[in-house]
């Protein structure tokens, strides 16, 4: 193979084909182009500000980069392999292009903090996007809450009964999820957004470079500080994939949920055609695939994380050409963020929500057994003592296959003389969830604040 144009002077002989193939990123890190562009028509701005370069040379490199970008983005770009990167085949065809001030674009820059701007660039872009996907789902979270102020279902803690909520209570639950996610990612922003160019190979250059200039021009609020971490540090791609891993943890468990809602026993959701499949076999089936898949592709998105963990973890300063290996499990991550969010929109707004079933179920399972421990209370006696009580008017319930709330009277005086007639009202689930108005409980003035925070914010975010 012929040598490399930008590097092979000292090589008489250019890699093996097989070297070359193993060595390249040119087939996944072309996704970058737009932002080495970005980046690269910024560096040149500065130079010339700087005096390094004529204005006119600037000109005309900036000229021909936005020659390049218009290519690649009608498809018309050549992209050449045995070029390595993305970064070489810009630089090779901006050259073509304009000629020999092609050459001068690299001066006081390395491809170490060119792929360190290039790819912040890269990674504050997905982040803004699953920023925006986030705040979709939360207000389709919202919405479909506000719908659902009035309908109660089983709460649970160990999947068993515990205590009736609202199901408008529980979809916001997720919404709170999933603005936490966004704001996390603000937060991620803060580190994404500092520009490593100037770095140059690890030592910083001779040139009289304005970094801050650069910065400003991207977008991006902070440089670097120190050099030899500006060109090696991945933990901006680390803390997005983690990110990235929260949000796939929240999506799939609301898969978990829509899989068993799903399922018959439960019969809470009944999932619309466009978002279930059948079987082959089994002419009844309705499957919950969707859910299921996503919940799957959580595993990807881990894996990411794991896999860039262990890249960087015994890398000696400064870069190393390890941390090529960078890109391909974000780049997957990402693509598997986003179209799990929109699909999980889309999902969730078609989701059929059986309120019937879930008002039934409220009546299994004893749900309204604190309530009774509590009316106690509220008779002076002592709450360890009252939980004792209610304990044995659930055993007697059970024995007789009913709900506490169709013990008779006789039933309950034999269990403790200070209950009276009042106790009926106050076992009504319904009831249960209306008196629970501590901040962010289950009633509804407590929901109706959530959901007025929520859009407050999401008013503010947009
Ligand atoms: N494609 C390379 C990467 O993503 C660009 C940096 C190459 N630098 C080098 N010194 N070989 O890491």
């Amino acid at each position: 193979m012929k040598t490399n144009a930008s590097w092979g002077g000292r090589f008489s002989e250019g890699p093996k084909e097989a070297v070359a193939a193993y060595t390249e990123s040119e087939s996944y890190d072309r996704a970058l182009a737009f932002q080495d562009i970005r980046a690269s028509k910024a560096h040149a701005r500065m130079l010339a500000r700087q005096g390094v370069l004529s204005s006119a040379d600037a000109d005309e490199l900036v000229r021909g980069l936005d020659l390049v970008a218009k290519e690649i983005a009608e498809g018309t770009f050549v992209w050449k392999r045995e070029l390595e990167d993305v970064h070489m085949n810009i630089e090779a065809r901006l050259t073509e292009l304009v000629g020999d001030v092609g050459k001068r674009l690299h001066t006081g820059r390395s491809r170490n903090d060119q792929v360190g701007l290039t790819y912040r660039l890269f990674v504050s872009d997905a982040l803004a996007e699953w920023q925006r996907l986030l705040l979709k789902l939360c207000e389709r979270f919202v919405d479909r809450a506000s719908e659902h102020a009035d309908h109660i279902l089983p709460g649970c803690t160990h999947l068993q009964p515990a205590q009736p909520v609202s199901l408008a209570h529980h979809l916001l639950a997720y919404a709170f999820m999933f603005r936490r996610d966004y704001q996390r990612i603000a937060d991620t922003l803060k580190r994404v957004r500092i520009s490593p160019l100037g770095a140059a190979a690890l030592a910083g250059t001779t040139y009289p470079l304005d970094p801050e200039s650069v910065a400003r021009e991207v977008g991006f609020a902070d440089i670097y500080r120190n050099s030899m971490d500006a060109v090696s540090d991945r933990d901006f791609v680390l803390e997005a994939l983690f990110d990235g891993s929260v949000i796939m943890t929240h999506l799939s468990r609301f898969c978990e949920e829509i899989i068993l809602w799903a399922n018959p026993n439960f019969g809470f959701v009944k999932l619309s055609d466009g978002y279930s499949t059948g079987s082959s076999i089994m002419p009844q089936k309705k499957n919950p695939d969707v859910a299921e898949l996503m919940r799957g592709k959580t595993g990807r998105v881990d894996g990411a994380l794991m896999g860039l963990l262990t890249v960087v973890k015994g890398l000696p300063l400064a870069y190393n050409r390890d941390l090529q290996e960078d890109k391909e499990g974000f780049m997957d991550a990402s693509h598997t963020v986003m179209t799990s969010l929109s699909v999980m929109e889309g999902m969730l707004s078609e989701l059929g929500f059986n309120t019937k079933r879930m008002e039934e179920a409220c009546s299994r399972g004893f749900l309204n057994a604190t309530e009774m421990a509590d009316y106690l209370v509220g008779k002076g006696v002592p709450f360890r003592e009252a939980h004792h009580i209610t304990g044995h008017a659930v055993a007697l319930a059970e024995q007789r296959g009913t709900g506490l709330e169709e013990l008779s009277l006789e039933d309950f005086r034999s269990l403790d003389a200070r209950i009276d007639e009042g106790i009926y009202p106050v076992l009504d689930c319904h009831a249960a969830v209306r008196r629970r108005e501590t901040p962010g409980g289950t009633g509804p003035k407590s929901v109706q604040a959530q959901i007025a925070l929520l859009r407050s914010w999401m008013r503010e975010q947009a």
